[in-house]
C-alpha cells in the first residue's frame, strides 16, 4: 500500500462539523479530502473558507447518503474528481433521541437509513473506487451495547453498524480494504452539547480517570492512525477511546 507520506484521497461523510470536521482537517495532512454535509450549507461554507485560509486541501460537497443511489452518486462524483478514494470515514448521524418503547416506525427507519445502511452501501461500492490499501472506517459509541437514556433507536443503529464492521471486514479483505470502527465516549461537539445537559457533561468528566471528556481531535487522531499504513493488518475491530471511563 501507499506509505503514509504518499497522498491519500479521503472522503469524510458528515465531515464539516464536530468529529467529522476534525477528521477532515487531520486527514488533509495526507492528501485531498472530500467532506460532505446534508443540509447546513452555511456551516459548510464557513468550514470550506477556514480550511482554505489554512491551506488544507479540503472540498466540501452536499450529499444525502440515506439512499443507496445517493451513496453511489457520491462515490462516482469523488472518483471523477480525484480518480480514486483511499479512505472513507462514515461520520454522519441522525441523533434522534427516544426511549425504545416509544420510538415510532418512521423514526426507527429514518435513524437506520442514516446511521447504518449507508455504511453497507459504501462497503458494497468501495472496491470500484478504492486505491491500494483502502480503509473504511465507522464512528460508533459504547452505547451500542450499554443502556443510556434516549438512545433507544441510535444505540441499536450503532450495534448494527458494528456488526457490519465484522461482515464487511471479511468480505472486503479480498480487495485489500480494511474495515474498522472508532468508538468514543463523550466527545465535545456542538451536536453533543445540544443533546446532553451541562451537569451531566461535568459528571462524566469527573468520573473519567483522565478527568475530561474527549475532543474531536482525540477522535480524529485515532481515525488517522486507523487510516495509516501502521494499521494495515487490523480489520473488523471496534477501537475504543474514552479516557478510561468504562474501566470502572
Ligand atoms: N459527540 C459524541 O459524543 C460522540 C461519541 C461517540 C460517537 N460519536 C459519533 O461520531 C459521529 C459524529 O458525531 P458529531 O457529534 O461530531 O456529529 P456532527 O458531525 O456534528 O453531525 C453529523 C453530521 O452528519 C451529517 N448528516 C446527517 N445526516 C446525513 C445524511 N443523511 N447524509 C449525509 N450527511 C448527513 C450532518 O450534516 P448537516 O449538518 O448538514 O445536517 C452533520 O454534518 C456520529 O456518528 C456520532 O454518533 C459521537
Amino acid at each position: 500500500m501507499n506509505s503514509v507520506d504518499d497522498k491519500r484521497i479521503s472522503l469524510v461523510v458528515g465531515g464539516i462539523k464536530g468529529i467529522g470536521a476534525a477528521t477532515s482537517r487531520r486527514l488533509a495532512r495526507c492528501g485531498p479530502v472530500f467532506a460532505t454535509y446534508l443540509r447546513d450549507e452555511a456551516a459548510a461554507t464557513r468550514f470550506q473558507e477556514s480550511a482554505g485560509r489554512e491551506g488544507l486541501p479540503i472540498r466540501t460537497m452536499q450529499a444525502d447518503v440515506s439512499s443507496r443511489e445517493g451513496v453511489i452518486a457520491l462515490l462516482a462524483e469523488v472518483a471523477k474528481a480525484a480518480g480514486r478514494v483511499d479512505n472513507i470515514v462514515f461520520s454522519a448521524v441522525n441523533a434522534h433521541l427516544c426511549q425504545s418503547l416509544e420510538v415510532s416506525e418512521d423514526a426507527w427507519w429514518k435513524v437506520l437509513e442514516t446511521n447504518t445502511a449507508p455504511f453497507l452501501w459504501l462497503g458494497q461500492h468501495m472496491p470500484r473506487v478504492s486505491g491500494q490499501g483502502g480503509r473504511l472506517i465507522a464512528l460508533t459509541s459504547p452505547f451500542s451495547r450499554r443502556y443510556v437514556d434516549g438512545y433507544g433507536a441510535v444505540g441499536p443503529s450503532k450495534a448494527a453498524l458494528e456488526s457490519l464492521v465484522v461482515y464487511l471486514g471479511v468480505d472486503l479483505a479480498r480487495y485489500g480494504i480494511t474495515v474498522n470502527a472508532a468508538s468514543g465516549g463523550l466527545i465535545d461537539t456542538p451536536l453533543m452539547r445540544s443533546l446532553v445537559p451541562e451537569n451531566h457533561i461535568g459528571a462524566v468528566a469527573r468520573r473519567t480517570p483522565l478527568k475530561r471528556i474527549g475532543t474531536p481531535e482525540d477522535f480524529a487522531g485515532l481515525i488517522a492512525w486507523i487510516a495509516s499504513a501502521e494499521a494495515s493488518w487490523m480489520t473488523g475491530q471496534i477501537v475504543s477511546l474514552d479516557g478510561g471511563y468504562f474501566l470502572r
